[in-house]
């Protein structure tokens, strides 16, 4: 089955746009571009708007005071999307958090969106200014727009992240650590598994692969005669150690997400420096019946 293949059941008679990677039938509420996503993404997006929740309390006191609270996006997508061979549209996950933040009357003071393709960029900036939110839009790979962003936040602010690429290779390790480096960030990263199940014996086999840049140093660490299996653990172990290196903390539960078909998608790993972030993401990470794991 070829990636797009879905769009020959599509209910609205949408099809891929290769040019803009956007759904040839835009989103009848607004006019503006959406994608199309599988029906497990509200698996995360169910996290972003519960974080958001829960911290509002904690984020009152950085919206009052001089500090400041973002919420920072650089896979933004363009903030709609129709779930597969259904009528069904949903926001994503800039819309999500920025609504979320609304109704529980402690918004954001600034909201950072930032993407790969311009066209997303553009469509969630319209989005969000309908919102009222004060948005600041990046046009680029992650590895430039984090820097940028890093470079505008309030350094005694509070900062919440969401890192949702679709595999290793957009997700190198220095846009963490660049991220890192400021001290009230608190991130919800998207790990893609189905990427370390299908291309694990590639990279590891090769020169210069993703595994690289996403977990530096796992050359030294990882035993690759084991199974795939435990390499893939050794390898997330490597990378967790990697971000306990940075002075933050990985929370002990990692949620897996997993496909229709059962099929492994990905892991949400929460990141963050103070217990009661962590304390908070315990509270809310368990959505639904999908696996949880203890590292
Ligand atoms: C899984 S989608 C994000 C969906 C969005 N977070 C949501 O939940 O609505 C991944 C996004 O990453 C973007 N992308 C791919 N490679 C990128 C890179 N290296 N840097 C920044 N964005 C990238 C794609 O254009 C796509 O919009």
């Amino acid at each position: 089955m070829s990636k797009h293949d879905f769009c020959q059941r599509c209910p609205v008679g949408g099809s891929f746009r290769e040019a803009d990677q956007t759904c040839s039938v835009a989103d009848p509420d607004d006019g503006l571009p959406l994608v199309c996503v599988g029906p497990w993404t509200g698996e995360k997006h169910a996290r972003v708007s519960k974080y958001v929740d829960i911290s509002r309390a904690t984020r009152k006191k950085f919206v009052t005071g001089a500090g400041g609270a973002t919420f920072i996006d650089v896979f933004c997508g363009p903030g709609r999307a129709r779930i597969r061979e259904t009528e069904q549209i949903i926001d994503g996950s800039p819309i999500i958090a920025a609504r979320k933040a609304i109704e529980s009357k402690t918004p954001f003071t600034e909201v950072h969106v930032a993407d790969a393709n311009l066209a997303f960029v553009e469509a969630v900036g319209v989005r969000l200014a309908k919102l009222g939110v004060a948005t600041k839009a990046y046009h680029g790979p992650a590895e430039s727009t984090v820097p940028q962003i890093v470079s505008q936040l309030g350094p005694r602010g509070l900062h919440f992240a969401f890192l949702d690429p679709y595999d290793l290779r957009s997700l190198p390790f220095n846009i963490i650590q660049a991220l890192a480096a400021v001290q009230r960030m608190d991130m919800l990263i998207h790990v893609s598994i189905q990427d370390l199940q299908r291309n694990l014996r590639r990279y590891i086999g090769g020169d210069q692969t993703p595994l690289d840049s996403f977990a530096p140093g796992w050359r030294q660490k990882v035993e690759v005669m084991n199974s795939d299996a435990t390499v893939r653990r050794q390898l997330f172990a490597h990378w967790l150690g990697c971000i306990r290196d940075e002075n933050m903390r990985p929370s002990q539960g990692v949620e897996e997400v997993t496909g229709s078909r059962n099929q492994h998608l990905y892991w949400l790993v929460f990141v963050a420096r103070h217990d009661l972030a962590i304390r908070f993401w315990e509270d809310i990470r368990s959505v639904t019946n999908q696996k949880s794991w203890d590292f």
